[in-house]
């Protein structure tokens, strides 16, 4: 997978070298470069923004100059548009609610893409023809584990971080006329002073699913959030058994793999509904066991 990403700040990025994600750069499983995008400035201040249309707080960010950074990356000739362009802001909704209808009536399968539990190599390949940019937003759909199993198939990912009061509305706008994959994610509901961080965040989700990125592939099966239950995960523990006149949960000591692991299915369904009901909203329960509807 190739990653590029856009900011004033490039240097945020500089961390991208370190840990497991550095890791998987040497072993070529990824390459990340970061761009600063003052140079597609031609101005002598090198100024990215200017103030709102229409009068306001802050600055946005101007759309020229994005125009000439993302047409660089994306290989994107002015002129070339594959549709009639359009300035029409619903587009941008109605593109992301159409990938999440087509997602609940057929799986992912519908774009070419395997279903979360399946991270085989050979299963990765299916979508990886795409090329996918990817802007930062507070004002977007919520970035979700489904969307970071997705985005881990695409062949290429370019971030583009925005700052100050945004970027301009036309420009997601004008690439998903091109025939680029546009997408804007929020990652919660709290403001951030830029896009960097929100991009750190869809980047370690998408990189770690990335096949050969973790040491025991097992480890994401298992959690919280994937595949077609998306349950919290159950509590864990290690030695010693007491600590400090706590005990771990005797059945976990038990040896019993069956009790042990409906122990922490009750678990997981238990905590779920206290912390997080809308999950459990969303459950399928024709896949719940008699015991699981117990609960
Ligand atoms: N930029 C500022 N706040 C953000 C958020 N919550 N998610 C994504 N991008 C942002």
């Amino acid at each position: 997978m190739q990653i590029d990403i856009v900011s004033v700040f490039p240097e945020y990025f500089d961390v991208t070298g370190l840990s497991l994600l550095g890791k998987a750069q040497e072993k070529g499983l990824v390459t990340i470069r970061a761009h600063n995008l003052r140079d597609w400035t031609h101005d002598v201040h090198h100024s990215v923004d200017d103030t709102p249309v229409g009068g306001g707080a802050g600055m946005v960010m101007k759309p020229e100059v994005w125009g000439r950074c993302l047409d660089d990356l994306l290989n994107v000739t002015d002129g070339s548009a594959l549709q009639q362009p359009t300035t029409d802001q619903t587009a941008d909704t109605a593109d992301a609610e159409e990938r999440k209808e087509a997602r609940k009536s057929s799986g992912d399968e519908s774009y070419g893409i395997a279903s979360e539990a399946d991270s085989s190599a050979d299963n990765h390949e299916a979508g990886a023809a795409k090329q996918v940019l990817i802007f930062p937003n507070p004002s977007a759909p919520l970035f979700t584990q489904a969307d970071a199993t997705e985005l881990s198939r695409a062949k290429r990912l370019v971030f583009g971080c925005g700052r100050y009061e945004g970027y301009d509305a036309r420009i997601p706008v004008y690439y998903r006329n091109q025939g680029v994959d546009v997408r804007e994610y929020s990652i919660g509901d709290y403001v951030l002073n830029g896009g960097e961080v929100a991009v750190s965040v869809m980047l370690e989700a998408i990189t770690r699913l990335l096949p050969g990125f973790m040491g025991n592939p097992e480890s994401i099966v298992q959690e919280s959030y994937t595949g077609d239950e998306p349950l919290l995960e159950y509590r864990q523990y290690t030695r010693p058994t007491t600590w400090r006149g706590m005990a771990v949960p005797e059945i976990l000591t038990s040896g019993d793999h069956g009790k042990v692991d409906r122990f922490r299915r009750d678990e997981a369904i238990r905590r779920t509904s206290r912390i997080r009901p809308d999950l459990i909203a969303r459950l399928d329960c024709s896949a719940l066991d008699k015991q699981d509807r117990r609960l």
